[in-house]
């Protein structure tokens, strides 16, 4: 029986794009060779290349005028490849600090030009700014969409930017209809909503890369990925694939908008009860709440103990807390079932009155 699995990513992948997987892994669409031994130069790859594109494309409503770059890396790799790109010494960005993965950006930023950080959710990083103070003419804005160890996300863009967006957008891309207004780049590690870890989505404004600088290697200019289909070298061709598969199990699942719905389900379930619970309680405030990382705690390291035995005995895996902030985080993404939050619910309700 596979576990309940509430990690923050690599997570749950849904089952379809498994099972599917698992055939492709051994003969590719009849071609006799796995999807991981095709070479990426052949035309089995190519298919999957352009119906992954496509796909991304009609699943995200994403018009022509942004290109659709799958890079070999984390997103952690955009922290530095943004910046460099487009941020030259004299000029500043602006960033939005709402916890560990903005800092991070923020720090990989500074190497490359000025910061202004426009507002920060610090000390507690439990809402999102109500405001943000920009910098006189940045030359870009970056926010972190949903903050994966905290569990606070943006409900709308910071408002009021007075330059092009840039999103890390790597725990809830996707599970929500996409609103690229005013944005010049949202970018994802793949490992939540998208598929495997090692590979990320860039969704570029084709003119702001134009922008870019040219003076750097050909792998740390998106410019490459976008003339030349991602495929500059040899790709994650299997990471690619499942990008695909995910896409289009979204797509027949009734798309981003189903996606959303059953998403504010799902986690309406679990503050639901968090917020009446007497043993647990939710880190973000209202307004703020992430859908995808339902961050709380335990009123005593005991019963945090207890939680964290019981789910083990039912089967529940990936509970505990980032190591930075402690607490438990229930990851939740698109493929997680809402059934599983239900046993969430019964697992911390039983362990609330003593029942395990
Ligand atoms: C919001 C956010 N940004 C960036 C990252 C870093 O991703 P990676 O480890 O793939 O570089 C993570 C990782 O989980 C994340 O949650």
């Amino acid at each position: 029986m596979r576990a309940l699995n509430f990690a923050s990513g690599p997570a749950t992948l849904p089952e379809p794009v498994l099972r599917r997987a698992q055939d492709a892994l051994w003969d590719l669409d009849g071609s006799g060779i796995g999807i991981l031994e095709h070479s990426h130069r052949g035309p089995e790859f190519g298919r999957v290349l352009e119906r992954t594109e496509a796909l991304v494309r009609e699943v995200g409503a994403i018009g022509d005028d942004f290109a659709v770059l799958f890079v070999t890396a984390g997103a952690t790799h955009h922290f530095g490849m943004i910046p460099q790109q487009f941020l030259r010494a004299e000029e500043t960005a602006d960033y939005c600090h709402t916890g560990v993965w903005s800092q991070k950006a923020i720090d990989e930023a500074k190497r490359c030009g000025d910061v202004h950080i426009a507002c920060s959710g610090a000390p507690d990083f439990a809402a999102t700014p109500a405001s943000c103070a920009w910098s006189a003419a940045p030359r870009y804005v970056h926010y972190t969409s949903n903050e994966t160890i905290y569990g606070t996300a943006w409900s709308a863009p910071p408002a009021g930017a007075p330059a092009p967006l840039v999103c890390d957008a790597s725990s809830d891309i996707f599970s929500r209809p996409l609103d690229l207004a005013g944005h010049a780049i949202v970018y994802a590690g793949a490992q939540k909503n998208l598929g495997p870890s090692g590979i990320s989505l860039v969704i570029a404004r084709r003119d702001f890369l134009e922008t870019a600088r040219r003076d750097l290697p050909p792998l740390a200019q998106y410019r490459t990925y976008a003339a030349e289909h991602s495929m500059h070298n040899t790709p994650n061709t299997f990471g690619i694939y499942i990008v695909g598969e995910v896409c289009a199990w979204i797509r027949d699942e009734g798309g981003l908008a189903a996606m959303a719905e059953r998403n504010a389900r799902k986690a309406a379930l679990l503050y639901d009860y968090l917020d009446q619970s007497r043993a647990f309680t939710p880190h973000a405030r209202p307004g703020s709440r992430s859908l995808m990382n339902v961050t709380f705690r335990a009123a005593t390291p005991d019963l945090e103990r207890r939680l964290l035995a019981a789910a083990d005995a039912r089967r529940m895996s990936g509970l505990k807390g980032h190591r930075s902030v402690g607490g438990m985080r229930a990851s939740i993404y698109n493929a997680f079932p809402e059934d599983g939050v239900r046993r969430l619910v019964e697992l911390l309700d039983d362990v609330e009155h003593g029942r395990a």
